[in-house]
């Protein structure tokens, strides 16, 4: 088993992926370690999430800082303090500047709760039930320039059904997101997933523009 792969979650919010990272990371053989949780807001329940399961906990309150650029490279000052391989983006709801990107390149990966081209951006449940798609889903992907792009690593679809509301679909979604982010996590930890030149590779293959796909 490759070394411990040390990793800094950033988040602003509920974090319920942390939890689920935490819940899935717990056994002595994995091979991840999460170093810190960083949280834009102080008010983050995430952060209590981390301190419950003994993670180190922080705050980089966004408002304090004179725009993005200066934002971002605080940011990263600070998460390169705990060394991290892999940088985690758990519903860090900010967008990242060019530099920020570029510094985590191939390190980086992020989750959206939509089947990614589809519906890039917020409200992505109530947008998915107004175009009357039959299908639903989340995604997993390394982070590029592009907001909410980046080479897919893995989707899970689920089915949309006749009685669904936004609240309906978040919450099944949320429980697919529960799994594919560990899932992936623990590929990069294993070192089975990388960012190559053409996309995402697994076991050095490329993955197909879709990602890995989970049908549900
Ligand atoms: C998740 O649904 C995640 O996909 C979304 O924020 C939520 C965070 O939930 N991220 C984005 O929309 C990023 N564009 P959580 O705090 O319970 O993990």
């Amino acid at each position: 088993m490759p070394a411990t792969c040390d990793v800094v979650v950033l988040l602003s919010g509920t974090g319920s992926n942390l939890q689920a990272m935490i819940d899935s990371f717990k056994g002595v053989d994995n091979p991840v370690r999460i170093r810190a949780v960083i949280s834009n807001r102080a008010d983050a329940f995430g952060l209590q999430r981390a301190r419950d399961a003994g993670i180190e906990a922080r705050v980089l309150d966004h408002k304090a800082f004179e725009g993005r650029e200066a934002f971002d490279a605080a940011l990263i000052e600070l998460i390169d303090t705990f060394q991290p391989k892999l940088v985690v983006l758990a519903g860090f709801m900010r967008i990242l500047s060019a530099t920020f990107v570029r510094h985590y390149q191939g390190r980086l990966l992020n989750i959206h709760p939509s089947l990614l081209p589809l519906y890039k951006g917020l409200h992505t449940h109530q947008r998915v039930l107004e175009a009357g798609d039959s299908e639903h889903g989340c995604s997993v992907h390394f982070v590029t320039e592009e907001l909410d792009g980046g080479p897919l690593v893995v989707q899970a679809v689920i089915p949309v059904e006749l009685n669904d509301s936004p609240a309906s679909l978040a919450h099944r979604v949320h429980a697919q997101e529960h799994e594919i982010y560990p899932l992936a996590i623990r590929w990069f930890a294993e070192g089975r997933l990388s960012l190559g030149e053409q996309g995402a590779l697994l076991d050095g293959q490329l993955l197909p523009a879709s990602g890995h796909l989970i049908r549900i």
